[in-house]
């Protein structure tokens, strides 16, 4: 099953296969793509995925999360996307390649003052954001839609919007950090209302044909936060405004402050990616949420989180809770996985060990597996 193609919009994707956006901390200081990244790029494609997404990318100066992330803010970022564009269509038996493109609104390790629909007090940095101005929101929605031109400009097949891990996107989705009570927050119609705009202005600028995804939070695991019965509803209007395939995960950075007591699993920094799943917690943590999305949606469903064997991604495509596979930290430690699972070659199981010692190799060589050794 997982070698079958399928389409996201018209574009047809080889296999079930799907990298998962993965920040790689490779990017020059002004956001520039480098030859690591090029390279890093390139043994993604070589390894057989269907389609790569790449980490995310900054939409304007003011919504970066980290230093050394990749910029799409101004047609200068175009000529070195469209080298890691051409190194994949280059390098590859037809891997697809999208842009991951984001805002960092309140959760930013790199900015002093940030900006969010309202100043809701961020808790793991304890950074208390600028409630943004209409004018503020505007600017925004027309900064995501210049970086999906310029996506597409550069040559990738696809965009993904992340609209999940509590960014900004997520932020106005979600009733745990948007308060307003203009046009833009209170009833979930209006918290849709910015990348509903996000949607229509980009299609101005690129057309229809060009896929739109997005990835979203189906819960966040916080008090008055997104919550399974309302972004089943988020996820039937986005599917009906014309993004391509939804992608499911959960979490915000404050959902890191919370106890295992409250949430029945160990939240540790980055709660999106839970710890040494298939021994301490569940695998493909995610799925009961997809399955529960995908009852009302008609577009591609991507599942991701813990998804640790081809056993499991048989088993997940077989009973049709998902239509496509979505791996980031196994493609990490082995970037071939997926020609050695649709080879039949070795274990069934992943070598990653989800330990998240990945994480430090982000400020310090740039994204690769640190530890090899089971623990
Ligand atoms: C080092 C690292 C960087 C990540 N960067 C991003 C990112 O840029 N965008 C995103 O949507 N998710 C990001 N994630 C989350 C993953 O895409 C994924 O949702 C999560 O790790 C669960 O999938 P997995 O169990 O296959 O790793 C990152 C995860 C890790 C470990």
């Amino acid at each position: 099953m997982y070698s079958k193609p399928k389409k996201i919009g018209n574009l047809e994707i080889k296999n079930r296969f799907v990298r998962s956006a993965t920040y790689e901390g490779m990017a020059t200081e002004e956001g520039h793509v480098t030859e690591k990244l090029i390279k890093l790029y390139k043994e993604l494609a070589e390894g057989g995925v269907g389609l790569i997404i790449t980490g995310y990318a900054t939409v304007q100066k003011s919504g970066m999360t980290f230093d050394t992330q990749t910029g799409v803010y101004n047609d200068d970022f175009i000529s070195g996307l469209s080298k890691i564009a051409d190194t994949v269509h280059e390098n590859s038996q037809d891997c697809k390649i999208a842009l991951q493109i984001s805002h960092c609104g309140r959760q930013s390790r790199y900015l002093e003052n940030t900006i969010a629909p309202s100043a809701v007090l961020e808790k793991l940095t304890r950074k208390m954001p600028k409630e943004m101005t209409i004018e503020e929101i505007r600017e925004t929605i027309e900064a995501f839609s210049q970086a999906v031109r310029r996506v597409k400009e550069a040559g990738f097949d696809a965009v993904q919007l992340h609209g999940a891990h509590g960014y900004l996107i997520n932020q106005f989705l979600s009733p745990y950090t948007n308060k307003r009570t203009d046009e833009y927050g209170g009833s979930i119609e209006k918290r849709i209302k910015f990348v509903e705009e996000i949607y229509n202005r980009s299609v101005e600028l690129v057309g229809k044909d060009f896929p739109i995804l997005i990835k979203m939070n189906a819960v966040d695991f916080l008090e008055g936060g997104l919550t399974i019965e309302e972004s089943k509803k988020i996820a039937e209007r986005l599917s009906k405004i014309g993004y391509a395939a939804i992608e499911v995960s959960a979490c915000m950075w404050d959902t890191c402050k919370r106890s295992k007591k409250e949430l029945g699993w160990k939240p540790t920094f980055l709660p999106e990616s839970r710890t040494f799943v298939g021994t301490k917690n569940e695998v493909a943590y995610n799925l009961p949420f997809a399955k529960e999305i995908k009852k009302v949606i008609d577009i591609p469903l991507i599942v991701v989180g813990g998804i640790n064997s081809r056993d499991l991604v048989e088993q997940i495509l077989t009973e049709g809770s998902a239509d496509f596979i979505a791996l980031s930290r196994p493609l990490i430690r082995e970037p071939d996985l997926p020609n050695r699972w649709l080879k039949g070659i070795g274990d069934s199981k992943v070598e990653c060990l989800y330990c998240n010692g990945c994480l430090s190799s982000l400020i310090t060589t740039g994204l690769q597996c640190v530890k090899k050794e089971p623990l």
